[in-house]
């Protein structure tokens, strides 16, 4: 029974959903979801406070500030309540209304960026209002996850080992893309273990990070619109692109068999039936792709009928689909 003074100190590492009696895919999901920040960015935030802290970077009178679509500012939210620091959240208006209310519950600043910026997108026009804050006011530490190394670090020390443990006999990796510290801490750690991993990256049409075109993309938690500064491409295998009414369609398929998973989760496991199909449609072989966090946040949007509509027309993915079981 864990016991614990500190929220930071619970996190699930290693619960998987074996997708292949529920999608009739051969993949192990690794659910990053069950801590209290309820996302697989608990650790990259505790990992860049904790080291912050250690170089003398923070001070009683630190206000911590960072540019997040939702799930960096939960946890870090989180982490400064339990830590006694002031954060400022500054997010847009893609971030969904639950997440900006839990930052805000947390004791946190939300500021909403409203106006994307004509090359850089709403990322673009949340990383310069965050460099107008710091500029004005030198209380102001930004981490920054987007150039911080302890983002990847946090994955390579943690989640990378937790599955190499876990599955020997690994074949294939498939992780999405944001910031790509989930993606550059895994694929590190498993070139360097000389162990013969494929791991492949997942990111949705419309992003920068691998060389597409910008488009709008409505779904918080993957893509960028700026091309993210920690990506080394040699590092990584394959990319698959997945256009985001497939990854409600995944969404919806996942809660269909009573598994309500975020966004970003659709993706990935849509990801990684595209690739599948193409390279190994009839090997035996062991696949582990990561969830990032669930559904709660998502009721309002992706799991709402209204939204789904508006959002994606006539592409809107809501027609009930057939569950395969065994
Ligand atoms: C829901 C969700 N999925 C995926 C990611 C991407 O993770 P990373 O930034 O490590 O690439 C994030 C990052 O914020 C996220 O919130």
């Amino acid at each position: 029974m864990p016991v614990i003074t500190s929220p930071e100190e619970f996190n699930t590492e290693d619960l998987y959903v074996d997708l292949r009696p529920v999608l009739g895919s051969p993949v192990y999901l690794k659910c990053e979801g069950f801590n209290f920040a309820g996302s697989i960015k608990l650790k990259a935030a505790a990992t860049m406070v904790e080291e912050a802290e250690k170089a003398g970077l923070l001070t009683r009178d630190s206000i911590l500030v960072e540019s997040s679509s939702g799930n960096l500012g939960v946890a870090l939210s989180m982490i400064a309540a339990t830590r006694g620091y002031r954060f400022l959240c500054v997010t847009d208006s893609r971030c969904n209304p639950a997440t900006r209310r839990m930052m805000e519950a947390l004791g946190a600043e939300v500021h909403t960026v409203t106006e994307p910026d004509g090359e850089g997108g709403f990322l673009g026009a949340r990383l310069s209002h965050v460099h107008d804050l710091c500029a004005a006011d030198s209380r102001y530490v930004w981490l920054n996850q987007y150039t911080n190394e302890f983002n990847w670090i946090a994955h390579h020390r943690i989640t990378a080992p937790a599955i190499a443990q876990r599955f020997p006999n690994l074949d294939v990796l498939f992780v999405g893309a944001g910031t790509t510290g989930t993606l550059m801490g895994c694929a590190r750690y498993f070139r360097e273990s000389g162990r013969p991993v494929t791991v492949v990256a997942v990111d949705t049409v419309g992003s920068v990070t691998f060389g597409g075109l910008p488009q709008p993309r409505m779904i918080p938690g993957l893509g960028a619109g700026v091309r993210p500064q920690l990506l080394d491409p040699a590092c990584i295998d394959d990319v698959v692109m997945v256009p985001e009414p497939e990854t409600v369609r995944a969404c919806h398929r996942l809660a269909a068999a009573g598994f309500l998973f975020g966004g970003s989760t659709g993706t990935v496991v849509a990801g990684a039936q595209r690739w599948l199909a193409r390279h190994r449609p009839d090997a035996e072989l062991t696949a582990v792709a990561i969830a990032p966090d669930l559904g709660e946040r998502y009721l309002d949007t992706l799991y709402q009928e209204t939204w789904v509509r508006e959002v994606y027309g006539d592409d809107a993915p809501l027609a009930p689909l057939t569950v395969t079981r065994g």
